[in-house]
């Protein structure tokens, strides 16, 4: 089967810089950021506004690939389960989705807020959040 080739579109700049100091998940941050687009891709934001939830995809580089059983939040109280039963950074693809709250929108540069990600994280996509 042909291999997947991802094209890595941006970097985030934030201030969480331990793993230790990352919120757990989006739903529970408050943390601001920038997402950089490279400007190959800049003309992909248009059409994004202040105001709205963006999903975002990250590729969570320093993550282990080679784990599939987890403690789920860390939390040994509630048992070992699957990586894929969960939202484990861990995991064969370290692929994070993430809800974002758009702040403000510079150019290639968009302020978000609701960050669980690491400063330098590589970014792989955004979408638009569906409304349910
Ligand atoms: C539980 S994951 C959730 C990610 C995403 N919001 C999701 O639901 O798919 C968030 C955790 O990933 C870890 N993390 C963040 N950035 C990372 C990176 N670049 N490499 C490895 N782990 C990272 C931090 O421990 C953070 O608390």
């Amino acid at each position: 089967m042909e291999q997947p080739q991802l094209q890595i579109i941006g970097v985030l700049h934030g201030d969480i810089t331990t793993l230790t100091d990352a919120p757990k998940n989006f739903d529970i941050s408050e943390r601001v950021g920038t997402l950089e687009i490279f400007p190959a891709y800049q003309a992909g934001l248009e059409g994004i506004v202040a105001g709205q939830t963006i999903v975002v995809l990250f590729w969570l580089h320093q993550s282990s690939r080679d784990i599939l059983k987890v403690y789920p939040r860390g939390d040994r109280s509630r048992g070992l389960r699957g990586v894929f039963a969960t939202r484990s950074p861990v995991r064969p693809n370290p692929i994070a989705i993430s809800e974002l709250k758009v702040l403000a929108i510079d150019g290639n540069r968009l302020e978000v807020a609701g960050l669980d990600i690491l400063d330098g994280t590589p970014i792989i996509d955004i979408k638009k959040k569906l409304s349910l």
